[in-house]
């Protein structure tokens, strides 16, 4: 691997790096109107409140039109505003009022499959011969009348959908109402770059790009190995990073992002740290950073399935010091698509506040572009469903369709989707203690956790012990530290069971982040450190009360302390 700069010690400053990233979910952000629906008007209410966190930079989750089949990001016109969020006025208004306050806004670019409602894919399957036809992958039953090949989508349907205008069936990875684009189709790339640079000229500062791993499929599409003898082989993890698709990444970014100074983050599903250079090596020109999937499989969905901190450990380290100097990483640890990080590795009961806080320390002073999700910064917690018909999201109808289909009972299925299932991250912001947390002023298309009543952002801003106030001090603390941004990291005793502890470094500073991932206490100290004499920076603890120095250069952290040191 090449270094990105002949002096890896003083980086040149660049913006994305030092940014501090929040995802919007607008659906379930603010909604302006009272229909119960998030839209962009109640993002631009809440302006002030993501200035305040401290946040630079915005993802917006799609807000482009849509039939919603999954939240938006089936889209059926690209350069159309989704009628629920508002108009391109509104957007435009987004832009300038987010721009005016020092804020960039990046947008969801989803480019792997289109809505079938998009003017492309109605056009694609009115005839085989139309000159769109090649833009979707369509194909033929197999000769016994089976389908085209075994693939599951990953929302657990078939990937091939029938239709009876031309007698083919088309693919589509994910839902039957998100049919796969064809990357091979040249005319289909161009048309996309586009839409691409037409946002970008707009004034949008950059993209997350969606499931973009996903474009390339195999040559000829054939069956996938099927030892279990399954009907359909399950897609998830598969037909990602496949030969070939880096030459699509690059006329992507070469046609799109590279004429701009904008921020890319993509959607790494089945990219490893020994591929990842080739995505965001400083000197590739593809991608800024990734979000790695490496770490999901590490989600505890279960009591029983907590967080496994050496696998966690040695995980963010491989990745920390194997993109060192090469490329750069994006740091997340929750988003839509997952159950709420405090109600997983946390505790959400008698440490809720100090488990976000301390999983918060441990993830945000990496080396990396750290992201919030919305929410995150209040700690909130899942939802609890109490019955399958409470779902909203299409991956878990298909889910539960298919296990009741294999014979599972209700309440199986309900206690198997509720440790995975996406909805507990996508019910509605907690602003207030009002009937509707100050979401909608309407009844909100997702149930408001009852749990508004006192975990809300409202209260939080008076608590200064609330996760809120902590994420705003440790948001200060990073970006005043350009240490904490761009020094090396390093893992501390690497073998405890307990506390995660790492140090950034360069020729500046030294910081140490010790956090205790466990509810009992835990004792540390580390040989050649000096603890007694080092400066406290940042801590989880009581606010008005100071926390026990270390004595004999050993720190008694309670459950979940988190604490930083300048050494
Ligand atoms: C990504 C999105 C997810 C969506 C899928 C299909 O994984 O994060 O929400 O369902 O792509 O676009
Ligand atoms: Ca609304």
């Amino acid at each position: 691997m090449t270094r990105d700069t002949d002096n890896a010690q003083t980086p040149s400053r660049i913006w994305w790096k030092e940014a501090v990233a929040y995802q919007i979910y607008p659906r379930s952000f603010m909604d302006s109107n009272g229909d119960g629906i998030g839209d962009i008007p109640g993002i631009i209410q809440r302006l002030d409140y993501l200035r305040d966190l401290g946040v630079d930079v915005l993802w917006l989750c799609p807000i482009f039109s849509s039939p919603n089949d999954d939240n938006g990001y089936d889209i059926s016109d690209y350069q159309g505003i989704m009628a629920d969020f508002g108009t391109m006025e509104d957007f435009d208004r987004l832009l300038t009022e987010a721009h005016s306050r020092g804020l960039k806004v990046l947008l969801d670019l989803v480019v792997n499959h289109s809505s079938d409602e998009h003017a492309w894919f109605e056009e694609s399957r009115a005839s085989r011969d139309n000159p769109k036809r090649d833009w979707y992958y369509w194909r033929d039953g197999k000769p016994d009348g089976g389908l085209p090949n075994n693939w599951e989508s990953i929302f657990n349907e078939s990937a091939w959908t029938f239709d009876e205008t031309t007698g083919q069936y088309y693919l589509h990875l994910f839902s039957s109402k998100q049919p796969d684009l064809n990357w091979e189709n040249p005319d289909m790339r161009q048309a996309v770059y586009r839409m691409v640079r037409w946002w970008l000229d707009k004034g949008v500062d950059g993209f997350r790009i969606d499931a973009i791993t996903h474009i390339r499929k195999d040559e000829g599409l054939p069956d996938m190995p099927n030892p279990e003898g399954l009907d359909r082989v399950p897609s998830f993890g598969r037909h990602t990073n496949r030969p070939g698709i880096l030459q699509y990444i690059s006329e992507l970014c070469d046609e799109t992002f590279n004429r701009y100074d904008c921020m890319t983050v993509g959607e790494a599903n089945g990219v490893t740290l020994d591929d990842a250079s080739e995505w965001v090596g400083a000197d590739k020109g593809r991608f800024n950073m990734l979000f790695q999937f490496e770490q999901l499989k590490l989600w505890g969905t279960e009591d029983e399935n907590r967080l496994n901190l050496p696998e966690l450990r040695r995980t963010l380290t491989r990745w920390q010091t194997g993109l060192d100097g090469v490329g750069w990483n994006a740091l997340f640890v929750e988003n839509h698509d997952i159950p709420r990080i405090v109600s997983t590795w946390g505790n959400d009961q008698e440490y809720r506040q100090q488990s976000a806080t301390a999983i918060a320390a441990m993830y945000f002073l990496m080396q990396g572009t750290p992201f919030i999700y919305q929410g995150e910064e209040l700690g909130m917690t899942n939802y609890p469903f109490s019955d399958i018909s409470d779902f909203d999201d299409v991956a878990v109808h298909n889910r539960v369709a298919k296990l009741r289909a294999e014979g599972w009972t209700d309440e199986d299925i309900l206690h198997y989707v509720n440790g995975s299932a996406r909805d507990h991250s996508r019910t509605p912001m907690q602003w207030d203690d009002s009937p509707h947390a100050g979401f909608s002023e309407g009844d909100p298309w997702l149930p408001v956790h009852t749990n508004h009543t006192w975990l809300n952002a409202a209260a939080q801003a008076e608590d200064a012990d609330s996760v809120l106030n902590f994420y705003k001090r440790m948001i200060r603390l990073r970006k005043s530290t350009p240490t904490l941004v761009y020094g090396r990291y390093e893992v501390v005793r690497e073998d405890d069971p307990q506390v995660y502890a790492y140090r950034r470094t360069d020729d500046e500073a030294g910081y140490l982040v010790l956090t205790n991932l466990s509810d009992e206490p835990a004792n540390w100290g580390a040989h050649g450190l000096d603890l007694d004499s080092a400066a406290l920076c940042l801590h989880n603890g009581r606010q008005n009360e100071t926390p026990q120095p270390a004595v004999g250069n050993v720190v008694t952290l309670g459950p979940w302390e988190a604490r930083v040191y300048r050494l």
